[in-house]
């Protein structure tokens, strides 16, 4: 018998560019674990920021990032970050605190090098516990975690129209700044990669944003 194939897709995208509501969508419509990248990012800033590390001090971070010790607790489809076997919770990951400090502590190589066999290693979650395949988004996705993905996406918006949808969700996040950080970082840019399907979706209905990723996936699932 013939064993359905296991999918890797990989979202990126700057932040509020709708990464996280489509990979959700996908990961209910296709059975995938859907794991948002930017929220170890988070999860490990508040960490740091709970230790009092200061992002400045590079030592101190080195020395705290090869203490975590990292696991993984399912929420629905999704995976959540355990740190020293606690769950970070969502609510200490989305405060504004955590938003001004997530970029410089994302742009330290340490810190990027501590996530990536974590990251990587979310397929074996995936595939341990019978899904189909995974949605990982984040800003290095197609380009470091997971170049082979089956499936590469970069979605973009125009700075605007990305404020405004923060703003509805009730969020104070400064966008230009953080997308500004990680698009100029030395390690692991935010930048499309080359080969993934770019998506502006500034004038798209989050329908049609969906449709356009979820069809090549379909496409793919049915023919196997
Ligand atoms: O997706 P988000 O806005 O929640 O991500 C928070 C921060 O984490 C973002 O400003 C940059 C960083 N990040 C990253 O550097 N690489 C990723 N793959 C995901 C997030």
């Amino acid at each position: 018998m013939d064993v359905p194939p296991f999918i890797i897709v990989a979202i990126d995208g700057g932040a509020a560019s709708g990464k996280s509501t489509s990979s959700r969508i996908l990961s209910d419509r296709f059975n995938l674990l859907h794991v948002d990248t930017g929220s170890f990012y988070r999860a490990i800033t508040a960490e740091f920021l709970r230790l009092g590390v200061d992002a400045a001090d590079l030592p101190a971070v080195h020395a705290a990032a090869a203490r975590l010790r990292f696991g993984t607790r399912l929420n629905g489809r999704s995976a959540q970050m355990e740190i020293g076997g606690r769950v970070v919770l969502d609510a200490d990951i989305r405060s504004r605190t955590v938003n001004d400090h997530v970029s410089h502590f994302a742009a330290i190589p340490e810190v990027r090098t501590a996530l990536l066999a974590y990251q990587r290693g979310q397929a074996d979650v995936a595939r341990s516990h019978g899904f189909r395949g995974l949605v990982m988004e984040g800003r290095d996705i197609g380009s470091m975690i997971f170049p082979q993905a089956d499936f590469r996406f970069f979605l973009h918006a125009d700075p605007a129209e990305r404020a405004r949808r923060r703003a509805r969700e009730g969020q104070q996040d400064s966008i230009a700044e953080r997308d500004r950080l990680d698009s100029s970082r030395k390690t692991s840019p935010l930048a499309c990669p080359p080969g993934a399907t770019s998506i502006d979706t500034t004038h798209q209905s989050l329908d049609q944003v969906v449709e356009l990723m979820a069809t090549p996936i379909a496409h793919r699932l049915s023919a196997a």
